[in-house]
C-alpha cells in the first residue's frame, strides 16, 4: 500500500500567507493558510487574478477516477506534474492511487520531502548526481519503492556506471514520431540483454505513453493507439518469453495520460499469456482536474463516442479576473495574462461576468482573442461588462496553469474552504 506523510501534508495548512503568494487578501498577511479557509471569495479581500478549484468537481473527478480504475482492473499512479500539489496527492491516495508518477529528479524530491512511498519515473534517469541521490534516498528508506524507465542500451551504460545498489527499471516503448521510447522490438531485445547483464539493473516489465503519438479523436488518431498498445503487448510476451520477469513478482505493464485511458485500459487488462503476473498500471493526471478546452474534447468520458459507464469529468479551474479597461464597444481588457494561465492549448473561455451588485450572468458569444503577459482581449457579444466586473473564464490544458501558482483557493461556491500550495 503506498502512501503520503500525512503530518508533512497537514503542516502546509500552517504555512503563512504573505506577499509571496498572488491573489491573496493583504489583510490576511501572517495568518495561516488554515486560518483563511471560510472566507468569501468576493468579499473576503482576495484580488484579481485569481486561479481559483472548485471543490465539488476535484472530489467527483477522484472518485469517479477510482472507481473506474477499481471496476476495470487497473492501478493508478496519477502523474503528479499535473498539479505538484501534496494535499492533492493526499487525496488521491486516500481514493486508493497505487503510486505516483514523476517526470524528472526535482519533481522526485518534492514527493520525497512529502513520504511518498512509491515513484514511478516515467523517464530515463542518467544524471550522475540524480543516480548518487537516489541510490542514497533507496538505502536510507528501505520503504520506499521505486522504478524508472530505459530506452537505451546508453542510458543503461550511464546508470550501471553510477549506481551502487540495484534499482528497478521498466523498458520505454516509443512509436513513430513520438517521443522518447525505443522505436523497434530488435531495439527493445538487445537494451533488455544490457539490463540484464547490469549488476545493478533489475527489469520489472514495460511501458510508454501513448498521449505522445495521437493528437485527435478521428478514427485514424484512435486506431494509432490500439497499434501502440498491441506493441506494447507485444514485447511485454516477448520479454517473458526471454525470461527476462523469471523471478519477477509482478511485472508492471504501464501507459496512460487522460485522453485515451478507455483503449490504454483494454489493452492493459486483456489476458496475458499464462501465469504472468502482470500489474496494468494507468498514469493520468490531467483528469483530476479536467478542463474547458483540451480535455473535455478528448475524455473517454466526455467525447462524442463517449466510454459507456463512466461520468463525464468536470472542469475544477477557473480564472476569475476583473475589467480594466473598456477602450472601444465590444472589446475590454482583463486583469489576466500567459503569466496566470494556460495559452498552449487553447485561450481561455469567458463564461460568466459577477456584476458590480454581486449577481452573475453567463456570458453567450463572447471571447478571448489574445493573451498579452499581463492582459486578456475579451471580445464581447451583445452582453456589456464595466470597469471593475470580474470575469470567469474557463481554461484548456491543467499542466500549464498551476505552475503558474504557488497558492490556489479551493471554493465550493465562492466560500474558501482549503488553500493548495504547488511545487514547481
Ligand atoms: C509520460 C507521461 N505519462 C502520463 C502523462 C499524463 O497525461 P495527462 O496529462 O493526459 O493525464 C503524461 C503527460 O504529459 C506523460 O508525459
Amino acid at each position: 500500500m503506498s502512501s503520503i506523510n500525512a503530518d508533512a501534508v497537514a503542516a502546509l495548512r500552517s504555512e503563512t500567507i504573505d506577499w509571496r503568494f498572488k491573489g491573496m487578501p493583504a489583510s490576511a498577511h501572517g495568518s495561516t493558510l488554515g486560518e483563511l479557509v471560510g472566507a468569501d471569495l468576493f468579499e473576503g479581500g482576495f484580488v484579481g487574478p485569481l486561479v481559483v478549484l472548485d471543490e465539488p468537481a476535484l472530489e467527483h473527478n477522484i472518485r469517479v477516477m477510482a472507481q473506474w480504475c477499481d471496476s476495470v482492473g487497473l492501478a493508478l499512479a496519477p502523474h503528479g506534474k499535473t498539479t505538484m500539489a501534496p494535499q492533492l496527492f493526499q487525496r488521491q491516495f486516500e481514493h486508493g492511487a497505487w503510486g505516483l508518477t514523476t517526470a524528472n529528479i526535482s519533481q522526485l524530491r518534492v514527493y520525497r520531502a512529502f513520504g511518498v512511498s512509491r515513484i514511478l519515473m516515467a523517464n530515463q534517469l542518467v544524471d550522475p548526481f540524480a543516480l548518487r541521490w537516489l541510490a542514497d534516498e533507496l538505502d536510507r528508506d528501505p520503504s520506499f519503492e521505486f522504478t524508472c524507465w530505459v530506452d537505451s542500451v546508453e542510458g543503461v551504460a550511464r546508470m550501471t556506471e553510477t549506481l551502487t545498489r540495484p534499482v528497478d527499471v521498466l523498458l520505454e516503448l516509443g512509436g513513430p514520431a513520438g517521443r522518447t521510447g525505443v522505436r523497434s522490438l530488435e531495439d527493445a531485445v538487445e537494451i533488455a540483454e544490457a539490463v540484464r547483464k547490469s549488476p545493478v539493473l533489475r527489469l520489472v516489465g514495460a511501458g510508454g505513453y501513448e498521449g505522445a503519438l495521437a493528437h485527435g479523436t478521428e478514427d485514424e488518431e484512435l486506431a494509432k493507439i490500439d497499434t501502440y498498445m498491441s506493441r506494447l503487448r507485444e514485447l511485454i510476451t516477448r520479454l517473458a518469453a526471454d525470461g527476462h520477469f523469471d523471478g519477477v513478482e509482478q511485472v508492471i505493464a504501464t501507459a496512460g495520460g487522460s485522453a485515451y485511458f478507455d483503449q490504454v485500459a483494454e489493452g492493459l487488462t486483456k489476458p496475458w499469456p499464462d501465469g504472468l503476473p502482470v500489474l496494468g498500471v494507468l498514469r493520468s493526471g490531467s483528469y483530476l482536474i479536467h478542463d474547458d478546452g483540451l480535455y473535455r474534447r478528448m475524455s473517454p468520458f466526455s467525447r462524442k463516442h463517449r466510454l459507456p459507464g463512466g461520468e463525464p469529468f468536470r472542469p475544477a479551474m477557473h480564472a476569475w479576473s476583473q475589467v480594466t479597461s473598456h477602450p472601444e464597444p465590444g472589446l475590454a481588457l482583463l486583469t489576466m495574462g500567459r503569466r496566470d494561465v494556460s495559452y498552449d492549448q487553447e485561450l481561455p473561455e469567458p463564461q460568466q461576468v459577477r456584476h458590480l451588485d454581486g449577481s452573475t450572468e453567463d456570458l453567450h458569444g463572447a471571447s478571448i482573442s489574445a493573451l498579452n503577459d499581463q492582459h486578456a482581449y475579451l471580445r464581447l457579444g451583445s452582453q456589456q461588462v464595466e470597469v471593475g466586473e470580474w470575469v470567469r473564464c474557463g481554461l484548456s490544458h491543467p499542466c500549464t496553469v498551476f505552475d503558474k501558482w504557488q497558492l490556489l483557493p479551493v471554493v465550493d461556491g465562492t466560500r474558501v474552504v482549503d488553500l493548495v500550495r504547488t511545487f514547481f
